[in-house]
């Protein structure tokens, strides 16, 4: 292993570098605009995935293709691992709140700073320079490896599910590994075993065909504006629960161990508080700041647009009003049942003085994986040795949609080892990655292979 270490410490800046090449292709897969850059990146990484000695292409899926590179050099009695990641980042805006530009990547207080730095390019990367490290080291990997890095997480995954249930012989694995998650904290290393579903709307309300003026026709007429106002207040009751029908129906209630454990995890309350400028914390009655972002489902409104938002004022009873608004999930809800109840409720709430427009966007399942698999341990054993530190189980409070498609098409493990900090920034202005994350990233994905080795699939 010194020899791995020290080669990795030999071209740490180079390792750098290159992740700072694919931080400068802006790969907003959101954004039409950028389609070209999103392929870039992904000729990018292909090119990069060549240049180390794996077999790489683009595999093309009607929407950002899916850059597939593997060495299958090990033989067939050692175990084969997938690493997914992803290329595409969130769009960059607010513009002006960046420190330097997003897709000029730089180097500040320890820390590189852009978009896609932690989410996902920089934790992603931290695998590929794994595999350099293995090959430059013993010309060869000690495990077999595919690597599915797509283009459009950030955009639902759409294509990718297709992708894998198309192809599930050729991602033929042993076990999965998801480096797209924080850590715990800054020096605790962590296993993720849970991450919550998705599900997104939005939601339109229409009165009068057009703008009317305010005096002349106000008080006689439903106000699309003051209307979904008061639909999203009655989404949730005073406690912080979602009175949507049967919402909970489903819902996984957290064992008594897990609130143990969670209790029990160094978690800085008031630094999570001031960290993000809150007055204060609120939601759901009954549960713990960490259960409720990792164990229980929510509805938060995403923007809201209607009427005029200009300079000065104009005594105007708009046209109409719009919300997008998601709800995080959590084992065993379903989105596609959410979704219709949610559907429901929200016509149920509009008056008949207003017409509405319920349109649902992406979403993903929630899903909760196996932490003492002996996949899991492999990772919890190489972060362990990089952190000298014993790696805690702990749950996420976003989504990676393909995750639960990978555990029930491939039957494998899924083993999601996250290499960021919670204040990383993603999807954030200043998104940055710690250099110590990177680097420590690296050497662990590189002792996560060489554990995997011994495992028997
Ligand atoms: N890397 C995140 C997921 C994540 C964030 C997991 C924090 C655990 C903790 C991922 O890129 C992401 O942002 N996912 C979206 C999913 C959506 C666009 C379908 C999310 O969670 O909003
Ligand atoms: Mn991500
Ligand atoms: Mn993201």
């Amino acid at each position: 292993m010194t020899d791995l270490m020290t080669y990795l410490a030999e071209h740490a800046d180079r390792h750098l570098e290159d992740l700072k090449e694919l931080l400068r292709i802006p790969s907003v897969s959101t954004d039409p605009a950028h389609a070209g850059d999103v392929r870039r990146a992904a000729e990018w990484l292909t090119r990069h995935f060549e240049g180390l000695g794996l077999t790489a292409e683009l595999h093309e899926t009607g929407g950002h293709p899916i850059v597939y590179a593997e060495w299958l050099g090990a033989g067939e009695d050692v175990p084969t691992v997938l690493v997914y990641g992803h290329y595409d980042v969130q769009p960059p805006d607010p513009l002006e709140e960046w420190v330097t530009g997003p897709f000029d990547p730089t180097v500040r207080d320890g820390q590189i700073v852009a978009r896609g730095a932690t989410d996902d390019k920089g934790q992603m990367f931290a695998h590929v320079k794994a595999v350099e490290a293995h090959m430059a080291v013993s010309g060869r990997l000690p495990i077999n490896i595919r690597f599915v890095i797509e283009g459009e997480e950030e955009v639902g995954s759409t294509h990718l599910a297709t992708y894998v249930a198309a192809n599930k012989e050729r991602l033929r694995c042993d076990a999965v590994v998801i480096s797209d998650s924080p850590m715990f904290a800054a020096g605790v290393p962590s296993i993720t075993y849970g991450l919550r579903g998705l599900t997104y709307f939005e939601v339109e309300v229409q009165g009068p065909a057009i703008d009317l003026h305010s005096g002349l026709y106000g008080g006689s007429v439903a106000n699309p504006i003051n209307v979904l106002a008061g639909m999203i207040a009655r989404l949730q009751d005073e406690g912080g629960r979602i009175t949507v029908p049967g919402f909970y129906d489903d819902v996984r209630e957290l064992t008594t161990q897990e609130r143990e454990e969670w209790a029990s995890l160094p978690f800085d309350e008031e630094g999570y508080r001031t960290g993000i400028g809150a007055n204060a914390l609120v939601g759901e009655e009954g549960y713990t700041t960490l259960e409720r972002i990792w164990g229980r489902p929510t509805l938060d409104c995403n923007g809201i647009v209607g009427g005029f938002t200009g300079e000065g004022a104009k005594t105007v009873l708009p046209a109409w009003a719009k919300v997008k608004f998601s709800s995080r999930l959590v084992p065993d809800q379903d989105p596609a049942d959410i979704e219709a109840k949610i559907e429901a409720w929200v016509k149920e709430l509009a008056p008949a003085s207003v017409r509405v427009k319920v349109t649902r966007m992406h979403g993903g399942r929630p899903v909760l994986v196996d932490p003492n698999t002996a996949a899991v341990t492999a990772a919890r054993e190489a972060l362990g040795e990089v952190y000298d530190a014993r790696a805690v189980n702990i749950r996420g409070g976003g989504s990676i949609p393909i995750v639960a498609d990978f555990s029930e098409l491939l039957e494998v493990p899924v083993v999601l080892m996250g290499l960021g900090l919670p204040d990383d920034r993603l999807h954030s202005p200043n998104e940055k990655f710690e250099l110590e994350c990177y680097y420590k990233g690296i050497a662990a994905a590189a002792l996560f292979y060489r554990n995997m080795a011994s495992v028997r699939g």
